[in-house]
């Protein structure tokens, strides 16, 4: 297994393909539709031509993709910090431990832009991201929370 840079004439159908699986297991009224597609492929198109403030991933496993990690550099209140935007391991390739390669090259990308912290969202029932994520140190700081009215 190997990470190396996004390219974008090369991987943008393995991340763009991703998109629909990616949401649906994290948001469970998520629909997914050609607009978003659209949207995501849109996204996608500029994060490409802008790799100071786009950091994607790709993971090969014997020249063929099988996940990626997408970091962008983003600033808020409390200043600039990478977010992890989005982890994705294809299906056969999950619960191996690759996560955490994956959170690896995002977590150099946003050193090497010389940002002090990373920062990323996910859904508290999406066990398997949540435990990746506690162990290799991530703590919450905030709550999204709902109910039903
Ligand atoms: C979230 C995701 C990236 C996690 O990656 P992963 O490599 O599967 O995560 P882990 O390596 O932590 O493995 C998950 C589980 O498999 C176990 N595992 C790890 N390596 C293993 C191995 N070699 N053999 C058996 N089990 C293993 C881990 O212990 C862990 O179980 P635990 O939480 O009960 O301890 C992956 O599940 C994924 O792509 N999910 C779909 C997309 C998604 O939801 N992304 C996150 C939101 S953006």
């Amino acid at each position: 297994m190997q990470i190396r840079v996004y390219r974008p004439h090369q991987d943008f159908r393995t991340v763009l393909d991703a998109q629909c699986d990616l949401y649906r297991l994290n948001f469970p009224r998520f629909v997914c539709t050609p607009a978003f597609l659209a949207d995501q492929a849109q996204r996608l198109r500029v994060a490409g031509r802008r790799p100071l403030e786009n950091g994607i991933f790709i993971l090969e496993d014997d020249g063929k993709a099988a996940g990626f990690v997408w970091v962008a550099v983003r600033m808020d209140l409390q200043g600039a910090y990478g977010s992890i935007d989005q982890v994705y391991l294809k299906p056969e390739y999950r619960r191996h431990g690759y996560g955490a390669l994956l959170m690896q090259a995002a977590e150099e990308f946003i050193r090497k832009q010389g940002l002090k912290t990373a920062r990323l969202y996910v859904t508290r029932d999406n066990g398997d991201a949540v435990n990746l994520y506690r162990r290799m140190g991530y703590d919450v700081t905030r709550y999204e929370m709902e109910r039903p009215v």
